[in-house]
């Protein structure tokens, strides 16, 4: 940027003015908000907000979706919304779903109507959650993350029920493990473990009584791993794992597992790392042939709606992970440094106060 006003000299009126017209251009990303229910609109809002703070331009489109909007008028998702949020350069997305205890909507509807049909209409088959903090079992702090396969597992749906309400009734939900699904899940996590501070591939299922999704599992990763021969390999089982984690989670790199493993595992993870109140998420289609979406570990925790208390830094964090997705690197580093700076307590200053605290050390 010129630092002084009017307009450019011969000398800036060259390459440097072009590069710099281009850069304007490029840095406008075109953002879907999904704010949601909850603390999801507030949290995001300030997401945003830190993000424009840092200079890069956001063209946001907001689309009201979730658990209000259903009680209003009935929709969740159709698939035309689903195409025009396929278009966009990334979805941020602050929480869904109803109070606890509301029983105007059914257990499900929202999260398989909504969420899930994001995530499997966008292909988004990476759920990658990085985790950083200094939990108590250590001196120091540790930096893991979980690939989390996003688009299988129990969360296909398979399943039914007979006989429902008799004495006699049978459910069945069953796991879907495809060769194609696993694979290019197990090949993401191995790339990124090629650029992770601790170059480590833990693989957490139960392959001692998940024996015929497990035995798939451990293949793929042993197969893969030879492709990466710098890359260390360890398998856990997700019992033990949940030790580990509590223990000694700087033994991890990247752990890979399947959809409902790694939705238990990374709330853990959270947990430990400081408070799922900073945990982030990347709904990721690495393809990019759609979309991929953005969203907070946490959910809408309804109970400090209106009270100031929500924590937006899990949305900032998920905000950094999708300014990574379209390139903007310095600006990612930029807002996590304000992050990693920060020692204020959302209790006293606010959700906004703790925005505003970020912008400033930016
Ligand atoms: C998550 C959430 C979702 C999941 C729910 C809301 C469907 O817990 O993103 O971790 O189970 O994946
Ligand atoms: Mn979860």
């Amino acid at each position: 940027m010129r630092s002084s006003g009017g307009l450019p000299s011969a000398a800036t009126f060259g390459e440097n003015e072009v590069t710099e017209v281009e850069r304007v251009i490029v840095s406008i990303h075109r953002v879907a908000v999904i704010g949601g229910d909850g603390i999801g609109p507030a949290v995001t809002a300030e997401a945003v907000r830190v993000v424009r703070a840092t200079g890069i331009d956001l063209a946001v489109t907001e689309f009201e979706l979730g658990a209000a909007r259903y009680l209003r008028d009935g929709f969740v998702l159709d698939d035309a919304t689903l195409s025009e949020l396929s278009q966009f350069d990334a979805i941020l997305l602050g929480a869904i779903g109803p109070a606890i205890g509301d029983s105007r909507i059914p257990s499900g509807l929202l999260e398989r109507g909504l969420l899930l049909k994001l995530r499997f209409g966008l292909d988004l088959y990476i759920n990658f959650r990085p985790f950083r903090g200094v939990p108590k079992s250590l001196a120091e702090g540790c930096e893991f993350a979980i690939v989390r396969e996003n688009t299988e597992g129990p969360y296909a749906g398979e399943g039914g029920v007979l006989r429902l309400g008799t004495p006699h009734e049978v459910a069945t939900q069953g796991s879907v493990n495809t060769r194609f699904g696993v694979e290019r899940c197990v090949r993401y996590a191995f790339e990124k473990a090629l650029s992770w501070p601790r170059p480590k591939v833990t693989l957490v299922h139960k392959t001692n009584v998940l024996t015929f999704a497990g035995d798939l599992w451990k293949r793929v990763v042993d197969q893969v791993a030879t492709e990466y021969p710098s890359v260390e390999v360890d398998y856990q089982h997700v019992d033990a794992a949940c030790i580990y984690l509590v223990e000694d989670p700087a033994r991890y790199g990247i752990i890979v597992t399947d959809n409902l493993f790694g939705d238990i595992l990374s709330d853990l993870a959270g947990a430990v790392t400081g408070g799922i109140g900073y945990a982030a998420s990347a709904n990721l289609n690495p393809t990019r042939v759609h979309a991929s979406l953005f969203e907070p570990v946490h959910g809408a925790a309804h109970d400090i709606v209106g009270k100031n208390l929500a924590n937006p830094l899990a949305a900032i964090n998920s905000a950094c992970l999708m300014l990574d997705h379209v390139g903007e690197f310095a600006a990612a580093t930029r807002i996590r440094a304000a992050v990693a700076d920060f020692d204020g307590d959302v209790a006293v200053i606010g959700t906004a106060g703790v925005a505003d605290e970020l912008i400033r050390r930016l």
